[in-house]
């Protein structure tokens, strides 16, 4: 039976987890009475938030294993560091609480099987909370794409492109979990953001899978610059010889015949994109720049009557804005990221009072994290392609039906909506 009021624990209180804890108080009927960080400083920051935000104290723990033990907790958030996020969700679910894990990338495929057994095992659902899914852009292509306009794809492509060469950096002084794993891995570390909307919008998981993935590195340069402009030569990462290269590209190959490219590129200077790109036999849409063609939807706007022009991708967002965005906008978007954090937390809060059935589950967050050491794998053996596990055991071919609300990434469920058709 469906819960109207549900108690989580959030375990991981820096940047991020301190940034979104407020907003998930913000999600009806959730009640956050137990805050885990190791460091205790950081417990008691998120503890505050939570007085500050509801009046009532939560319980401070710096060790995740004792809050576990709790029985009165539904479920647990975990934005940690990314080589944790798996064990404490491992435990989580063994200690009977759903779980919802920060983006990230695995360390091993095995850890990406133990999500999936132990989620089988218990019958608790881990869901990566993957905001860019929800994002505004992304939910409006989703519809675009689910109303045939691009036709069939063929084509997509995504990435992470952010200049974070001073949270790198700047990793021993700000207690920050990235700046190791740039000293000594190298591959698509944050594979998620844009594979998390490319997944659904290609059914992975349900008709269509990832085959094989090849992945190459540049030569890595730009932390070392960074460090010895702000910090100076005599600092003592200043020629430290960095694994992961500057810009890392992968693609894959899905079942269904279709290719999409991904790039991690964090450590030059650049503007933010995470490059969307999605082609299809009537179109394509590229972020970079905004823009978008459809073949007999497309104005022509050049002069020579040349037909091959773009069109503002502006003009089209409004026309086919995702139900939940025409639902969203109007009642008024809550901070974080444009809006998608809050409907990401909705999005859990929602599957958690349901008991089941998150629109990212077990398997997607499997398929999804393990493309990073997949992808260092293909690098340290010179780029050899390496297959992508199916984390279904076959089930992609015939899974049981996906729960539909207007949380849903599988479709867009009009029904669902105010004024939909019932
Ligand atoms: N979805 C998004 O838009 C978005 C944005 C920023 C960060 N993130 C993700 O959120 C996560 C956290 O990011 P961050 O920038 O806050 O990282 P961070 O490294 O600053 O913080 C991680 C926190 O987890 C705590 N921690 C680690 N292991 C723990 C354990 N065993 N028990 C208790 N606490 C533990 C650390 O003490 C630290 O405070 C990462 O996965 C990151 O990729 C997502």
């Amino acid at each position: 039976m469906r819960k109207e009021n549900i108690r989580v624990g959030y375990i991981g209180l820096s940047g991020r987890g301190c940034g979104t804890l407020g907003e998930f108080l913000d999600v009806e009927g959730v009640t956050v009475p137990a805050v885990c960080d190791k460091y205790e400083d950081r417990a008691k920051n998120g503890q505050s938030i939570v007085k500050d935000k509801t009046g009532v104290e939560p319980d401070v723990y710096l060790d995740y294993k004792e809050l576990l033990k709790r029985d009165d907790l539904d479920a647990v958030i975990v934005p940690t560091t990314w080589i944790t996020h798996s064990r404490i969700a491992v435990d989580a679910m063994r200690a009977g609480k759903h779980v919802g894990i920060e983006v990230g990338g695995a360390a091993s495929v095995e850890e990406c099987w133990q999500l999936v057994r132990t989620s089988e095992e218990t019958g608790k659902f881990c869901m990566l909370l993957e905001n860019c899914c929800y994002d505004r852009n992304e939910m409006a292509l989703f519809n675009m794409i689910k109303q045939n306009l691009f036709g069939e794809i063929v084509h997509m492509e995504g990435g992470y492109q952010h200049d974070l060469r001073e949270e790198i950096c700047m990793g021993r002084e700000n207690r920050h979990g990235r700046l190791f794993n740039f000293m000594h891995r190298n591959g698509e570390l944050y594979p998620t953001h844009q594979l998390g909307p490319i997944s659904k919008a290609l059914s992975i998981n349900r008709g269509n899978r990832f085959l094989t993935l090849v992945s190459m590195a540049s030569k890595s340069r730009g932390l070392n610059e960074w460090i010895k402009q702000n910090k100076g030569e005599d600092y003592d990462l200043a020629d430290y010889p960095f694994n992961q290269g500057d810009v890392v590209t992968t693609m894959i190959k899905c079942a269904g015949g279709e290719t999409v490219v991904l790039t991690h590129d964090c450590s030059t200077p650049r503007a933010y994109s995470r490059k969307y790109r999605i082609q299809g036999t009537k179109g394509l849409y590229m972020e970079d720049g905004n823009r978008i063609h459809i073949e007999g939807m497309t104005v022509n706007t050049d002069e020579d009557g040349w037909m091959h022009s773009w069109e503002d991708f502006g003009l089209y967002l409004e026309k086919y804005e995702h139900p939940l965005w025409q639902k969203y906008t109007t009642e008024g978007i809550h901070g974080g990221h444009g809006g998608m954090d809050f409907l990401v937390l909705s999005a859990f809060a929602d599957a958690v009072k349901e008991g089941g059935n998150p629109p990212i589950d077990v398997y997607d967050t499997a398929t999804w994290m393990a493309i990073t050491c997949l992808s260092e794998e293909s690098i340290a053996l010179g780029s050899h392609p390496v297959p992508v596990p199916d984390f279904t055991n076959g089930m992609w071919i015939d899974r049981e039906p996906y729960r539909r609300g207007v949380y849903c990434l599988e479709e867009v469920c009009t029904d669902f909506f105010d004024g939909g058709e019932k």
